[in-house]
């Protein structure tokens, strides 16, 4: 479905891993729909991750940066400019890591240095990230900027753990940095909160798939795909959605307003739920 809603576009993909990465897909799109972008991931994703197979796919020039290096950053966005021949006009933000879910650490028993490693991956790595663009002068008026989240920063799922507090915080730069962003340079910053994803930061959380499961039985439309993810956002780069910002806007098949479906009423009912 490609109408070129990118087209002339510049950008930044963070956190393409491989092939299931919700930015692995936002990178196809993008270039579908005729964008120009840079994709970035943490030094150690290259030796890890598949980057380089979607780096010839997409013709794209791969910077490594770890995203809560001030310095990183700064070496990305001017290099991002150098090579894409002018200012940016979107950036996607897909970054998640919790030391604490990774060590199994229960969330009542926190290690405070995982949780302050996880939160500044996870969260003030988006503050940052906007703060060197901003400060460089990077992004062009009427910019976008998302970032992905998980409705645990709303409600409760027990086994998400230190993410659900990342989350919480993600979407409060989001606002935060959004007010200031908007009044100063016409930029836009939002978070997307996605439905449970197979990914590799997804099958992370304790109870992955019961949590996947679950969300698709109780959302009306079905979880969303990271593919349908992907046009999501490239919706939120293109120039359709010009005067949203600040948001945090779900994209989960319906899940966040629905307070129980017929289908896990049933499960209970047929007593495929028991003690
Ligand atoms: N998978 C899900 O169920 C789900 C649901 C909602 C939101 N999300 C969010 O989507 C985003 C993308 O995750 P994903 O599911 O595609 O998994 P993923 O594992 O493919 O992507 C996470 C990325 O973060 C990168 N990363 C980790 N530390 C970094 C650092 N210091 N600097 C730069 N990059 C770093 C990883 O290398 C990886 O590419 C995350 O914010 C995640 O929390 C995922």
């Amino acid at each position: 479905m490609a109408n070129n809603l990118l087209e002339g576009k510049r950008g930044i993909i963070f956190g393409a891993l491989d092939e299931n990465s919700i930015a692995w897909k936002v990178a196809e799109k993008a270039m579908e729909q005729g964008a120009k972008f840079v994709l970035t991931n943490a030094p150690i994703a290259m030796r890890f991750g598949e980057i380089d197979k979607l780096g010839e796919k997409t013709g794209a020039t791969i910077i490594p940066a770890d995203a809560t290096s001030v310095s990183d950053l700064e070496n990305l966005f001017e290099k991002s400019m150098e090579i894409l021949g002018g200012k940016l006009d979107f950036v996607l933000h897909s970054i998640g890591m919790s030391v604490n879910v990774r060590k199994g650490k229960h969330y009542t028993e926190y290690d405070y240095n995982h949780l302050t490693k996880g939160w500044d991956v996870s969260a003030v790595s988006f503050h940052k990230v906007m703060s060197v663009a901003k400060k460089m002068d990077a992004v062009n008026e009427w910019g976008s900027i998302v970032a992905l989240s998980y409705i645990a920063a709303q409600r409760t799922f027990p086994g998400y753990n230190d993410m659900a507090d990342n989350k919480s915080y993600l979407e409060s730069i989001a606002r935060s940095f959004g007010y200031y962003y908007g009044t100063d340079k016409n930029v836009r910053v939002n978070t997307i909160s996605q439905s449970p994803t197979p990914t590799t930061a997804g099958s992370g959380v304790k109870g992955f798939t019961e949590f996947l499961n679950f969300a698709e039985e109780m959302s009306p439309l079905g979880n969303a795909t990271a593919a349908e993810c992907a046009d999501y956002t490239i919706m939120m780069f293109s120039d359709f959605t010009k005067k949203v910002t600040m948001q945090n806007l779900f994209h989960d098949g319906g899940f966040a307003t629905t307070g129980i479906s017929e289908k896990v009423m049933k499960n209970f009912i047929e007593g495929r739920y028991t003690k």
